[in-house]
């Protein structure tokens, strides 16, 4: 049999060492295994890191659903893989329930109550960005303990002190370092440095982080023990709150109790559209994440659009690589342009869903097929309603984000599906490690526009939809998602629908794309969740006026044919780190580990 986690020979060499390690010793843990690609009856958990897999596996083995589960690895994540997991930052869920159904849960972070519109301008206006990525003032109010606590409180099983036992553990003894895990903290141990004080069990003055090394964080088990009986109150309320408030006042930060206090998860209902496909003629429907996300309005614009490509011009130009690439930058193309300009927090602002994803309005946006010249951004404008291209064109998303969100998935036995991506922003955050806690802060003040309204005389929607405001949730990429088939409908009957999959992944602005290709990879070309998020990808934003690709994704065929179209093309490392898990007719659960990183499934046969 296999066993996630750890090969045979090496599970009694860390069953020993464990066990020493409790009683004297630093605990010495194998190399983890990964798992790619797994297919299983009982369920399946797919996240970053081997630890958190294995964490999630453990508490689908004690009779734990999707849901216990999911709460497990976000929390194991906050202790295994720092550099994105977290509980000082937040996220969003979709999930769906064996009984069909599905809602999502916005965890997103919140702008404190003191901040406001101007906080990253000088008197001149001038912005500084370092301020709004680094330290005390970039960080919003966390959203995850509460949102994981929505969660087990609406749909949990398992008492919160057994899900976190393990988790407390890995904090207090430690985990193993992947030859990833080391890299990274190597990376950024300057910036650590930078902006703590005191010292952080992220940085190691002795010699460089390798593989195999130890990572504890006591302070953070003390942290998630304060939790272990109520998420919010331990954290939100009493000592922990009170560091974090402390925190902030002496690095001048603006998160105070209050704001902790009274902050709140939000149950919100997703966003859903049927994709019909060209190839074999079924429906899915695709459950996405709403505003404060623009995830699912790209999602679902961009293969909106796409539908209007007819079913025998797909099949015939299926395999052409150059066509293929077209008709999906020139979607992306547009529906980031409406992105930059109507999007931002719906509690605040008028969101306008239902025109952006009407049909009509696709279809007279989109002149599919696109085979002659590369459209120009230039030429190009959010959709509904006037636009000054001076004024507004410089109100885009940058492509400065770093890698360093995280996407983790569950299905278990009885058909429960999370699908859920977290973050803190960058790498680590905004790096403050708060005194006495171990809690790594969130750097997410930078998804907000630092200067919404520099042309403010015209912008009515765009540029302020986005701005800060006291309690508002900043825009987000994120894009967790679920899929369903539609079965054919009985007699006087509604169609039921069936899990079909889940998927999402990390990659700031590319995370809506990097979707959207492993979803076509999927119901287009047939291919197994391993395959899917394995294929090499690109990106297109609408401004820059540029395809961003992974260095295997064109060949140098495709390459020259889509310069001499026009297309910019520009090569980027690595392009997300994409989950994704599908129920085959056979009623097999597969899944597939994104290969870019230490991401691997955990799953039991
Ligand atoms: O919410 C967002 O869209 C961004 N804060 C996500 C950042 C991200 O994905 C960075 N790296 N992968």
């Amino acid at each position: 049999m296999q066993y996630p986690g750890f090969s045979r020979p090496l599970r009694f060499f860390a069953l020993l060492s464990g066990l020493i390690g409790h009683l004297w010793a630093p605990r010495v843990l194998a190399q983890y295994d990964q798992y790619k690609y797994a297919e299983a009856r009982n369920g399946m958990v797919i996240s970053a890191h081997p630890e958190a897999s294995r964490i999630g596996r453990e508490i689908l083995l004690a009779g734990g659903t999707a849901f216990d589960a999911a709460v497990g690895v976000e929390l194991a994540l906050a202790v295994c893989f720092p550099v994105a997991g977290n509980i000082g930052g937040g996220g969003f869920s979709v999930i769906r329930t064996a009984k069909g159904e599905v809602f999502s849960i916005d965890y997103r972070e919140q702008a404190p109550l003191r901040a406001h519109e101007r906080l990253y301008q000088n008197a001149a206006g001038q912005v500084n960005d370092s301020l709004a990525r680094m330290g005390a003032l970039a960080v919003g109010v966390p959203g995850t303990p509460a949102g994981m606590q929505l969660l087990h409180q609406k749909l949990g099983t398992i008492n919160l002190n057994q899900i976190m036992a393990p988790i407390i553990k890995m904090a207090r003894q430690g985990f193993v370092l992947t030859a990833i895990d080391a890299q990274l903290l190597n990376d950024y141990k300057q910036k650590f440095k930078s902006v703590n004080k005191r010292p952080v069990p992220f940085v190691r003055e002795d010699r460089p982080w390798k593989k195999g090394d130890t990572l504890r964080q006591p302070e953070l088990a003390r942290t998630l023990s304060a939790m272990s009986s109520g998420l919010v109150n331990g954290f939100y309320k009493g000592w922990v709150a009170d560091s974090i408030a402390a925190e902030m006042a002496r690095h001048g930060g603006l998160i105070r109790n209050e704001d902790l206090q009274s902050y709140s998860p939000k149950s919100r209902p997703v966003l859903s559209r049927p994709f019909k496909s060209p190839i074999d003629g079924k429906t899915y429907k695709l459950y996405s994440m709403a505003p404060p996300s623009s995830g699912g309005i790209i999602l679902h614009q961009v293969l909106g659009m796409m539908q209007n490509i007819k079913p025998d011009v797909w099949r015939k130009n299926r395999n052409n690589q150059v066509w293929r690439i077209q008709q999906l930058v020139e979607a992306e193309r547009l529906a980031y342009a409406d992105r930059s300009r109507y999007l931002g927090d719906p509690d605040f602002v008028n969101v306008p869903v239902d025109r952006l994803l009407a049909p009509d309005y696709l279809k007279a946006r989109y002149k599919a097929p696109y085979t002659a010249n590369a459209v120009k951004s230039e030429t190009v404008t959010p959709g509904l309603g006037a636009f000054d291209k001076k004024r507004d064109m410089k109100q885009t998303i940058g492509l400065d984000e770093s890698e360093e969100t995280t996407h983790y998935t569950v299905v278990d036995r009885w058909g429960n599906a999370v699908s859920n991506t977290t973050t803190q922003n960058g790498a680590f955050g905004s790096y403050l490690v708060v005194g006495g806690t171990g809690i790594l802060l969130n750097n997410q003040m930078d998804d907000f526009s630092a200067k919404p309204g520099s042309y403010n005389s015209y912008n009515l929607l765009g540029a302020t939809a986005n701005a800060i405001q006291p309690g508002k949730r900043m825009l987000s990429s994120m894009t967790p998602t679920i899929i369903t088939e539609v079965l054919p409908a009985k007699k006087n009957q509604q169609p039921e629908e069936k899990l079909f999959m889940t998927v999402g992944t990390p990659g700031g602005s590319t995370i809506p794309t990097s979707v959207i290709q492993t979803i076509l990879n999927v119901l287009i070309d047939g291919q197994t969740p391993d395959q899917a998020v394995a294929k090499p990808r690109y990106h297109h934003q609408w401004m820059p006026d540029v395809i961003y690709h992974e260095p295997d994704a064109f060949d140098e065929v495709t390459k020259a044919a889509l310069t001499a179209k026009g297309y910019e093309l520009k090569e980027r490392n690595m392009i997300g780190r994409v989950e994704a898990i599908i129920l085959r007719p056979d009623g097999m659960i597969t899944g597939g580990a994104d290969p870019r990183g230490d991401d691997t499934c955990g799953f039991i046969k």
